[in-house]
């Protein structure tokens, strides 16, 4: 069987755990290839959030990316993919995209998803959100990205930090149709 190919896109916003739980589920599944780039500003987040490398968390990827390689394969459109994944996605990565401006690989990669009509989630990261912020998530979700912000849910009744990790990282993975138990769905009710 072909593996499906899934770009995993990490910039410095605040929120590298659910990347990294994100990628440690997709190494889990055999249907999946990750293909994964971390920019500069996150492997200062990774470090301060995660308390790991940026060669650590890009062990857990499939194919690995230099930022600044703008001829790496996800660059072009000709390369298959079923979509993409930026997570966490600082505002400066969503104004570059919102612009057009692709700047690194990852913005470019990015780019190719909109352009070529492809599943781009992008996790959002910031509070409070200015109206720059919000006219660039407006643009990208006319464009045709999904605007997945990284807000807390309390319904499920979390019991710990990784719990909230890992129901941002299952929101995400459900935009892909994967299979996860990273969270208890909600079925209307729960026992008290
Ligand atoms: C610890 C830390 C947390 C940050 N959190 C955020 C954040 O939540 N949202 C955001 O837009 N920028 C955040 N930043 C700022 C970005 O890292 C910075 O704007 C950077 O230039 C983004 O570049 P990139 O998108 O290429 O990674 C944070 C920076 C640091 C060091």
């Amino acid at each position: 069987m072909e593996k499906q190919r899934i770009v995993i896109g990490v910039s410095g916003a605040s929120g590298a755990p659910v990347a990294v739980e994100v990628l440690q589920f997709l190494r889990k599944c055999e249907s999946i290839e990750s293909h994964l780039i971390i920019t500069e500003g996150a492997e200062k987040t990774i470090r301060q959030e995660c308390g790991i490398s940026a060669a650590e968390v890009a062990a857990l990827a499939d194919v690995v990316y230099d930022i600044g390689d703008i001829g790496a394969a996800v660059a072009s459109g000709s390369f298959k993919t079923a979509g993409m994944i930026v997570v966490p996605a600082s505002m400066k990565t969503l104004a570059g995209l919102a612009a057009g401006y692709s700047g690194n690989l990852l913005l470019r990669a990015a780019d190719v998803c909109l352009k070529e009509r492809r599943r781009l989630v992008l996790a959002a990261r910031e509070t409070p959100l200015n109206n720059i912020h919000l006219r660039n998530m407006l643009t990208l979700s006319e464009t045709g990205a999904i605007i997945l912000p990284l807000v807390l849910a309390y319904y499920n009744r979390p019991q710990e930090v990784n719990d909230l990790t890992c129901h941002l990282a299952g929101k995400i993975l459900d935009l892909f149709g994967l299979d996860h138990l990273k969270f208890k769905r909600w079925d209307g009710g729960m026992a008290v």
